[in-house]
């Protein structure tokens, strides 16, 4: 018994190899940590339980047979962040590169099968060459098996991906198919092939970081929703993200204790300018409305005309969907509509409440948009408010025009409570337009064309640039004061906590894609 208690102990100081004991602070700023000490860092002290740590791989060929590395490029196993059970992966990318070989991805199967059963969040530390080149066919399929489970546990269990390293070829597929891709800036990249692929066939000259980093990934392509400036703030990040999830689409996510009290927040008469085509920063609406310090933004750095995020509104999480007058006048734009649409069905799947701050003069007309496909993008976030059965609250600051009223949670398409400043102007379009169109004939025949249309412009803005005309018709439930909206939100997500719907049979929808 004990020469077989010492081969173990020999065989578990080989497989943990790289850096477990290294303790982690705060203050560390080393741009890579080893995978074992991302596990550590990221996992609540003493609760990691590996599986699999001698797991090595079958293959023969190339002289593999002669390279086994205990583990091969990957930590599996299970533990707490805050008290709460999650499942983890973290690739090695010492061992072959991260790349994943059939044995290492059954090693990823096995945690993410258990965190589907037992209904905790995934979370996958990558750092990967991809298909392990080696093995062939053998890798590829054990991508697919991946695949296949990140699409079986999607809505059921939160999914996060943190890409630590560089990630390449099938790496990058299964991220992509998680709810959240977190990157760190400098040492991470994301491409389906790297830039000497890109070389050969295209004779581009690009850089990883062009091609494939934390910047491009966050401005330019979406694939990236947090970024972060070394290891210990994306783990850092990942905790404060899970603080705002359930563990499995059963439950709710963790309420924190609060007590209403006056809740008056006089901050918010002030954000609106006089002059209706003056911007705003949204943000500034949010932070008057929600608890202190708690609005943790997604997607920050990409199609900024729109924001979403998680926030606590009375110890609750909401997320929250706002359009941003600082940017594009907050229109609704290709971009905009799929990042916004994704969110609101992750926060549906997850019974998180939904907020939506609305400030938006339409879609943004031109060429790149209509080519670009606006019609169905533009579906996809109309869809996506339409399906969705959490509570949803909309509050009204400024415009609702056209059809961007209709796709911003409007009541005729299942929002719960909607609100409205005074401030609000609901309307198929802005006063000069509207009056430029039906007043045309009145306009051209007058000798003082421009003060026949000032006239009939002011015309319109009393009858429509308001929220009335919507609240009669019980389109609008209240028109509230600004100071009051954070007290009216409170109240209203708490009326709303146990709203059930059923829905018809079905397989499942078709959203426009
Ligand atoms: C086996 C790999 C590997 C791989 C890297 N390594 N990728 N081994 N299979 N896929 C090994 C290298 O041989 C090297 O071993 C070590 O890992 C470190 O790699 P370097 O190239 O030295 O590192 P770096 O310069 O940082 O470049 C990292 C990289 C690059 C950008 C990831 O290695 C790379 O381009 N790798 C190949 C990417 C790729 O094409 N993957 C296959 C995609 S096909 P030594 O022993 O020298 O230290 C795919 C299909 C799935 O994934 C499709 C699903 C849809």
């Amino acid at each position: 018994m004990k020469s077989k208690i010492n081969t173990l102990n020999e065989k578990l100081s080989q497989a943990y190899l790289g850096g477990g004991q290294v303790r982690i602070d705060k203050q560390h700023t080393n741009k890579k940590l080893t995978a074992r000490e991302r596990v550590n860092y990221l996992l609540d002290d003493g609760s990691f339980e590996e599986i699999g740590a001698l797991v090595t791989h079958r293959t023969k060929d190339f002289g593999m047979e002669k390279q086994k590395f205990y583990g091969d490029g990957v930590v599996t196993g299970y533990g707490t962040i805050n008290g709460k059970l999650v499942y983890i992966f973290a690739q090695d990318f010492t061992v072959f590169g991260g790349s994943l070989s059939e044995t290492h991805a059954e090693k990823i199967c096995k945690v993410m099968d258990l965190a589907v059963k037992v209904g905790a969040p995934m979370i996958g530390l990558n750092d990967s060459g991809g298909a392990r080149i080696q093995e062939g066919v053998r890798s590829l399929g054990g991508y697919a098996d991946i695949f296949y489970r990140n699409v079986q546990a999607s809505g059921v269990i939160p999914q996060i991906s943190a890409i630590m390293g560089p990630c390449a070829g099938g790496a990058v597929y299964s991220p992509a198919m998680t709810d959240f891709t977190m990157m760190v800036e400098g040492t991470s990249y994301m491409f389906v092939t790297g830039p000497n692929v890109v070389k050969t066939v295209t004779n581009e000259e690009v850089t990883s970081e062009e091609l494939g980093g934390a910047s491009t990934h966050s401005t330019k392509s979406g694939v990236a929703h947090i970024t972060s400036t070394n290891d210990v703030e994306c783990l850092e990040d990942i905790k404060r993200l899970l603080s705002y999830l359930p563990q499995n689409n059963t439950e709710t996510p963790t309420r924190f204790p609060f007590e209403l009290k006056d809740e008056v927040r006089e901050s918010l008469s002030s954000i609106i300018p006089d002059n209706a085509n003056k911007p705003y920063d949204m943000h500034e609406v949010i932070s008057g409305i929600i608890d202190a310090d708690s609005f943790y933004e997604i997607h920050k750095d990409y199609a900024e005309n729109i924001i979403v995020g998680f926030a606590r509104l009375g110890g609750r999480s909401v997320g929250i969907v706002a359009n941003q007058p600082m940017y594009l006048a907050g229109v609704l734009d290709v971009n905009s509509a799929k990042k916004a649409a994704r969110f609101v069905r992750f926060c549906d799947a997850f019974n998180i409440p939904l907020l939506v701050l609305e400030d938006v003069p339409g879609f943004l007309p031109g060429t790149d948009q209509e080519w670009d496909g606006i019609i169905v993008h533009g579906a996809k976030l109309l869809y996506a408010f339409s399906e969705a059965t959490i509570p949803r609250v909309t509050v009204i600051t400024r415009k609702a025009y056209g059809g961007a009223y209709d796709v911003m949670n409007s009541k005729h398409i299942g929002a719960d409570m909607n609100f409205a400043w005074p401030s609000a102007e609901i309307a198929v379009m802005g006063a000069k337009g509207a009056a430029e169109i039906i007043f045309k004939k009145e306009i051209n025949a007058a000798e003082d064309k421009e003060a026949k249309w000032k006239e009939k412009e002011a015309e319109y803005a009393e009858l429509f640039a308001n929220p009335y005309s919507a609240a009669e018709r019980g389109f609008i439930d209240e028109v509230i004061l600004p100071k009051d909206t954070r007290r009216k939100l409170i109240k209203a997500f708490s009326m709303l906590e146990s709203k059930e719907v059923e829905k018809p049979k079905r397989k499942h929808g078709n959203i426009p894609l």
